[in-house]
């Protein structure tokens, strides 16, 4: 769908617009309520909640710089987190690790501060600078017309042209306004229709589909709707790209809210059970591996507590494990090996000294959809 009324740019209404609630759309959100409320409770139960939220924000930076042609995997960015040197392109990884960061500072932020304009500008800075995008205005909005279409067409091909610079200010004021009433809508509805609006808006040459994903689990971590900052939708929106800029286009030329309302709910019903499922099968890996460890006869106190170890900490070094477990450099060299032998762990930097040891099982859950 392309719009069709010259190349001026787009000018949404403020939000909200009406919502013509029918069976469908009410049953979506009333599944999409309960499977966020579900993903809630399941971090309760898991062995370590911080380290599982910390990897869910790792995938999510990788699939929502994904959806943008990025191109790197969990491995990557762990390797360079783990001070090793990426086999991937350092420009890609680098944005991912922007990505965490912003998730994670705009996340502290919001567990005492406000979700407004200031915000969402300095995660905007920390998501763009130092990347492919950092001669676009990091932190400030857009000062030419850009338009979205097949990378090097020209904007008579465009298949949006958002709103000019010269109208950014007072759209994100309205933007801001909305975010922060205190309205009867569901944060569910409520946070679609943010995301949608921020997409139209586009206020920044570049970085608007990354942040507008951010502010998704900003908005619902901010509102209290979940106690962790646990739901990822990008997974799903990648899954569905076309889809996905299909349905923005129709709430702009078409006012088609609730078509985008009843996608957007499917997917935090999906990214939901997914998440849901892989903290099960965190919780079954704990009681596996002390079953392998067992069974070939290395259960002892030692490897027990390397394995919580692992569990707070996937990549660990020798010296880490000596040193956490309070044993001997050989001592813990040895214990490596061997749960090295058993499969649980793997060798990541290919080399004789300072060797980077991964939790394989665990990364094995997380990065399930994230292969490029
Ligand atoms: N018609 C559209 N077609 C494609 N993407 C769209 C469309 N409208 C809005 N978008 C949004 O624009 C984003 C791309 O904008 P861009 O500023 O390049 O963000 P980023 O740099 O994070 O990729 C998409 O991820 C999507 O969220
Ligand atoms: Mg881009």
């Amino acid at each position: 769908m392309r719009q069709d009324r010259g190349y001026d740019g787009f000018i949404p209404n403020p939000l909200p617009p009406d919502i013509e609630y029918d069976d469908e759309l009410r049953l979506l959100l009333r599944k999409a309520d309960a499977a966020l409320a579900r993903l809630d409770g399941v971090t309760e139960v898991l062995p370590n909640p911080d380290i599982f939220v910390a990897m869910y924000v790792k995938k999510e930076a990788l699939l929502s710089a994904q959806i943008e042609g990025t191109q790197v995997s969990l491995q990557g960015v762990l390797e360079f987190e783990a001070n090793l040197r990426p086999k991937e392109d350092i420009r890609d990884i680098r944005e991912v690790i922007n990505y965490i960061r912003a998730m994670n500072d705009g996340v502290l932020h919001l567990s005492s501060g406000d979700l407004d304009l200031a915000l969402i500008n300095e995660s905007h800075k920390t998501l763009i600078t130092g990347t492919r995008g950092s001669d676009k205005n990091p932190g400030r909005y857009k000062d030419k017309q850009n338009f979205l279409g097949t990378p090097g067409g020209s904007i008579l091909q465009a298949s949006f042209i958002p709103p000019p610079p010269a109208k950014i200010e007072q759209l994100m004021g309205e933007l801001e306004k909305f975010i922060k009433e205190k309205d009867k809508l569901p944060v569910l509805i409520k946070i679609a229709l943010i995301h949608a609006q921020f997409e139209t808006i586009h206020p920044y040459l570049d970085g608007n589909g990354r942040m507008g994903r951010l502010l998704i689990t900003y908005y619902l971590y901010w509102t209290k709707s979940l106690s962790r900052p646990l739901l990822y939708l990008s997974f799903y929106l990648k899954k569905y790209k076309p889809e996905y800029a299909e349905h923005l286009n129709k709430v702009r030329f078409h006012d088609d809210w609730e078509a985008w309302l009843k996608f957007f709910l499917q997917g935090v019903i999906e990214v939901s059970e997914n998440a849901i499922q892989s903290a099960r099968e965190i919780i079954a890996l704990k009681d596996n591996s002390i079953k392998k460890l067992i069974e070939h006869k290395a259960g002892g106190m030692n490897a027990i507590r390397l394995l919580d170890l692992l569990f707070d900490n996937t990549t660990v070094s020798i010296r880490e494990v000596a040193d956490e477990l309070k044993i001997s450099p050989v001592a813990a060299n040895k214990l490596v090996n061997k749960m090295e032998v058993l499969g649980i762990l793997r060798e990541i930097t290919g080399k004789e000294r300072y060797q980077m040891f991964v939790f394989v099982d665990f990364i094995r859950i997380i990065e399930k959809g994230t292969r490029v």
